[in-house]
């Protein structure tokens, strides 16, 4: 069973405790939360204010995307929210190991993310410490992107990765999950499916979710 983490991102922001009420009701695994700064991505989300009130509502555990420079600085408010994953994006962070390992004193499983043109090969020397890895499968900043195919091959990379260092790291894709996308990504070796506009913009988000885990 894949596991599945739709994103909040194309939520219905003047009517979260309905989607939420869906998300709570669903075979969804996780709930994927994107937090944005405008400086490392070229667009503002949404912040600590709404991610406490989604953690209070919400009985999935959270897994939030940060695309923020500096992440380090917010991990003791992260986990306090009682977030259950923090990625970080490799781009943002100067001294990655120490704050995988400040994650994981704070409580919290650590992510980290990679963008499209960043190499799987830069993970050799940390892929043993992180609990997931997050490939961005479109620039990070907005929903409903399109799918870079590349993904698919880099998908086979980090897998091969992982296996070869004996990791336990799952492998989480972002961005352009949908029909089309999701069943090649999962036999490429992908565990964790991120999809926002696919769910969220459905007819029947929860049987997109359940014909997802179904992969
Ligand atoms: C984009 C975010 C994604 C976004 C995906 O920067 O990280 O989580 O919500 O949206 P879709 O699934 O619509 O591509
Ligand atoms: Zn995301």
């Amino acid at each position: 069973m894949t596991i599945v983490s739709p994103s909040m991102l194309s939520a219905n922001f003047l009517d979260l405790q309905s989607d939420i009420d869906m998300i709570n009701n669903s075979e969804a695994d996780w709930l994927h939360m994107d937090v944005m700064d405008g400086v490392f991505v070229p667009n503002i989300s949404f912040g600590f204010p709404v991610l406490e009130a989604v953690a209070k509502a919400c009985k999935k555990p959270l897994d939030v995307h940060f695309m923020i420079v500096n992440p380090e600085r917010y991990i003791a408010q992260t986990a306090k929210t009682g977030a259950m994953m923090m990625n970080v994006h490799y781009e943002a962070c100067t001294h990655l190991s120490r704050t995988v390992q400040e994650i994981h004193e704070a409580g919290m499983k650590a992510g980290v993310t990679l963008n499209p043109s960043t190499p799987v090969s830069c993970l050799e020397d940390i892929i043993c410490d992180v609990d997931m890895v997050l490939l961005m499968s479109v620039n990070p900043g907005f929903g409903g992107q399109k799918f870079i195919e590349n993904t698919i091959e880099k998908t086979k990379r980090l897998r091969k990765l992982i296996t070869e260092h004996g990791s336990n790291a799952l492998i989480q894709v972002d961005g352009g999950v949908q029909g089309k996308t999701a069943p090649r990504l999962v036999a490429a070796g992908c565990d964790v499916l991120v999809s926002g506009s696919y769910v969220f913009g459905a007819p029947n988000p929860q049987e997109i979710i359940r014909q997802l885990k179904d992969l």
